[in-house]
């Protein structure tokens, strides 16, 4: 078995796979030291908690992960907070870097006895309709090579080879939200102890706590801008007008360590499945960053197509390869509607189109809904922490 990708989609994986005894190879472009620090997303949903617990995943993320239930809104009409433990099916998040998770299911994967090839880029994939397919790649010093297996699955993110190598007629599905996001990592502690989504005439921001010392935020950003283009002071003067500091309580300042513009987009590929190669994660569909459920997929993917490898691989039975795709598309299309839905909540109009007036009246409304309407707040609630 050959996994294109050592993120969280590629990891579980392949851990899964080398616990029941396939034998699995990990190809990974990057170098290890990159794949364990490279800061990204840090929210687990209820459910990926569970399914990490199930495959003796969740040491460390129990060990140092917070949990979190919180979430403040602060607009026009004042601020509320759901804590949405006691909502919907009153569950909660784990907060936990995802390079630490990253971390661990790396450092789990090798214990196993599972190989990964760092520094190994996967270049195509050939032969997917065929009971032994290949993938040409580039080692890190340029040299060519090959590999072959009975299954390829692709789990290398949106730019990777499995994408590259589909079939004509692959259907992507793809919406550009016409927003865009500055994501920054400063390293100050959290300033609430809620997740905070802060609506305001002059754009979005977002804050969402990482470690004790570690905080993201979110500035709606004027697409096109370079992410350096303000100073670190133009952005913390930016984040407590939008976040209402002066009424609110001021933010804990500290060094922006890291800036990244996000145009939030989205795409779902269909099928899933190319005969012997599988599409997992980011490499099966792209969801925007608004409700955090990019990883939470990844995962929840993997361990649906880990244990329908296992029963092919074992037994014979592929029932579960036959309906991997149909699965996961009904859990991403969910995830998807919920993001999308998040967005309209959280963002003005993204352009002059006439009728930003009739939009931000719908946004007023929907965030009235939230704070008044308790079966609103259920609903919401279970889509937020499942997925
Ligand atoms: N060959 C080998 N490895 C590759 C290639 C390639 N051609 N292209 C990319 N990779 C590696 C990347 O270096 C990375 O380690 O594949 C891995 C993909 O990992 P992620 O991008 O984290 O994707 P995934 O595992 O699907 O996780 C999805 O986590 O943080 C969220 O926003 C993120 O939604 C995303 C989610």
């Amino acid at each position: 078995m050959l996994v294109l990708g050592a993120g969280p989609a590629g990891l579980v994986l392949g851990n899964i796979l080398v616990d029941r005894g396939i034998d699995c190879v990990i190809l990974e472009r990057a170098e290890r030291a990159h794949v364990q620090t490279r800061a990204r997303a840090g929210f687990l949903a209820a459910n990926t908690v569970r399914i990490l617990e199930r495959h003796g995943l969740a040491e460390g993320l129990h060990r140092h992960g917070q949990t979190h239930s919180t979430c403040e809104f602060r607009t026009e009409d004042g601020r509320f907070r759901l804590d949405y433990s006691g909502l919907g099916q009153g569950e909660r998040h784990t907060v936990y870097p995802q390079q630490d998770l990253v971390t661990d299911l790396l450092t789990r994967f090798l214990e196993r006895g599972g190989q990964i090839r760092f520094g190994t880029e996967a270049v195509t994939v050939r032969g997917a309709d065929s009971e032994r397919p290949e993938v040409a790649v580039r080692e890190a010093d340029e040299r060519p090579g090959l590999w072959r297996a009975r299954y390829v699955a692709g789990c290398d993110g949106r730019h990777g080879a499995a994408r590259r190598s589909l079939p004509a007629g692959t259907v992507r599905h793809h919406r550009d939200h016409g927003v865009t996001w500055l994501g920054l990592l400063a390293e100050a502690p959290p300033s609430l102890d809620a997740v905070g989504y802060a609506v305001h005439a002059q754009g979005f921001a977002g804050h969402m706590a990482r470690t004790s010392e570690i905080t993201r935020y979110y500035l709606q950003w004027e697409r096109g801008i370079p992410a350096d283009a303000w100073s670190e002071e133009q952005i913390w003067h930016e984040l407590e007008l939008r976040m209402r500091a002066t009424e609110y309580g001021p933010l804990r300042r500290g060094p922006l360590v890291q800036r990244a513009v996000v145009d939030l987009e989205s795409d779902v590929l269909e099928p899933l499945r190319h005969g012997a190669l599988f599409l997992v994660g980011d490499a099966a569909g792209l969801i925007s960053p608004s409700a955090a459920k990019g990883a939470n997929l990844a995962v929840l993917e993997a361990a649906i197509l880990a244990p329908a490898l296992v029963d092919d691989l074992t037994t014979g039975n592929s029932a579960g390869l036959d309906s991997y795709s149909a699965r996961c598309l009904t859990h991403i299309w969910r995830a998807q509607e919920f993001s999308h839905w998040m967005i309209g909540l959280l963002h003005g109009p993204s352009g002059t189109d006439g009728e930003s007036g009739f939009h931000n009246s719908l946004r007023r409304s929907r965030l009235t809904s939230l704070r008044t309407s308790r079966s609103h707040q259920d609903w919401f609630a279970e889509h937020y922490v499942g997925v």
